[in-house]
């Protein structure tokens, strides 16, 4: 199914968490592509854009945004980004598009993390329909495999996908996400990883979730 016009509808709810002045943490994938789109229509009212990737840098420039270099703040008010799943606790899965590490550092830095979805990625529970995604460098690719085959999951590498700073992405299957807090840490915790897409440490402070009946807030 296309949601499209689920993921305009909940970029464009976003905006009104904005305010004159604002500079917002801006994630990346194909919502935050609309998202950009709206910010555009606001781009007078907007001081400027921390982006998450280089594919997030490239359209909010060409949307006439300024982008502002993350080692010159401290703090961000609002970070606006997609997930590929939350649950009712606000964690989420995050990295489909492979930009989880920059999504990762502009969302612990935010005050307020405000998740952008539609309602196909709502699940009860994260980590059931989504491979969690694990970026690592490159010469430990074969050791993180075997670490996380030992904790019954099924690696599987991206094939021909390098992430913004040249590392590899392992995609996890059939992962035991009873806790993922735990998991996440623990993942974080292997020689290797840079970073992992289970979202439980820093979770969402507000979900919009779009269906044909309107939003949703979690
Ligand atoms: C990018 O690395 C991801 O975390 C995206 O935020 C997530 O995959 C959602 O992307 P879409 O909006 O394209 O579904």
């Amino acid at each position: 199914m296309n949601f499209k016009h689920l993921k305009k509808k909940v970029a464009i709810e976003a905006i009104n968490y904005l305010h004159s002045g604002i500079t917002i943490g801006v994630g990346t994938g194909s919502t935050v592509f609309y998202l950009i789109k709206e910010l555009k229509k606001i781009s007078h009212l907007i001081y400027g854009a921390v982006s998450s990737s280089k594919s997030s840098t490239y359209f909010l420039k060409n949307n006439k945004i300024n982008i502002i270099n993350i080692n010159q703040i401290n703090s961000l008010q609002i970070y606006i980004d997609s997930a590929d799943e939350v649950d009712d606790k606000k964690r989420m899965i995050k990295g489909g598009g492979g930009a989880l590490t920059g999504e990762k550092i502009i969302s612990s830095i935010s005050d307020i993390f405000i998740c952008i979805v539609d309602k196909s990625k709502k699940v009860s529970k994260i980590g059931s329909k989504f491979p969690i995604p694990i970026e690592v460098i490159p010469m430990s690719t074969s050791y993180v495999c075997q670490e996380i085959k030992k904790l019954g999951g099924i690696p599987k590498v991206r094939k021909n996908f390098f992430t913004d700073y040249g590392n590899i992405i392992i995609d996890v299957y059939h992962l035991n996400m009873s806790n993922p807090l735990k998991t996440e840490l623990y993942i974080n915790s292997i020689v290797g990883v840079v970073t992992v897409g289970i979202f439980a440490k820093k979770k969402a402070d507000i979900v919009l979730i779009s269906s044909e009946n309107g939003i949703k807030i979690l």
